[in-house]
């Protein structure tokens, strides 16, 4: 089943996050023909997991810790995580990645916490304007992935979220079009498929970077696109539900 998740970065506090998360389970009270994940900041995972109780929408967090406890001061563990009522966790955003330090074996670590546990990873993957421009972008990718799921086997494939993010399109309004996206997904999908098998067919690549109302519907047609991590865009129940009820 495809995923549309919301990723709301460092936006929304208090009732401006309760009423987000409000107006999105309204809006989806009539059904949904996707799953449907929201990661607010760390600070309103608990305000969101009561809004969004006993309805289908899952709880996801920006970002984990691979240590289950300890003297990591500023960093969140899996299981407080999962106390909280995550389904999801992001790994290895580019801004992760620009900003903070991240690196693939960073990545590949918290890949592998999650999945010994139950939360499920949606891995960031994307290269920058500059590598794209020199023709760089299928070897950075390959690189991303190799590191980032490194020692992971074909079951464990089953288990995570991949999201093509191509850095120059994140906050942009510069959105990759619908073929140079599906060009992407499907080297992704032929990289795993040599690494794993079969299994490859099944996992869900969603596509990222300035997803919008007027062209989520496009590129959702695409055969290999599975989904979409929305920035920007899910910052307003309106658009975020048009986005949730893509028409294909
Ligand atoms: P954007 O962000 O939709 O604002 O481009 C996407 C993301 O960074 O996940």
């Amino acid at each position: 089943m495809p995923v549309i998740a919301g990723n709301w970065k460092m936006h929304k506090s208090g009732e401006d996050a309760i009423s987000l998360a409000r107006a999105i389970r309204t809006g989806i009270a009539d059904g949904i023909h996707c799953q449907v994940a929201l990661a607010p900041p760390f600070t309103a995972l608990a305000a969101v997991a009561n809004e969004i109780k006993g309805t289908p929408l899952i709880l996801a967090a920006q970002n984990v810790h691979w240590e289950p406890k300890g003297a990591f001061t500023g960093e969140i563990s899996i299981p407080m995580l999962q106390d909280i009522g995550c389904g999801m966790v992001v790994v290895g955003h580019s801004e992760r990645r620009q900003y903070f330090g991240e690196t693939d074996a960073t990545v590949n670590r918290r890949v592998r916490a999650a999945l010994n546990s139950t939360l499920q990873p949606i891995v960031c993957i994307g290269e920058t304007l500059a590598e794209r421009e020199s023709g760089m972008h299928h070897s950075v990718v390959e690189q991303q992935l190799a590191g980032g799921l490194d020692g992971l086997t074909g079951q464990d494939l089953l288990r995570i979220i991949l999201a093509y993010e191509p850095v120059w399109a994140i906050g942009t309004g510069r959105t990759a079009s619908p073929e140079i996206a599906q060009e992407m997904h499907g080297a992704i999908r032929r990289w795993l498929s040599g690494k794993f098998g079969k299994e490859a067919q099944e996992v869900r690549i969603l596509y990222g970077g300035s997803v919008k109302p007027d062209n989520i519907d496009a590129l959702m047609l695409q055969p290999d696109i599975d989904g979409a991590l929305v920035g920007g865009a899910c910052l307003e129940a309106e658009s975020f539900l048009r986005i949730i009820h893509y028409r294909s």
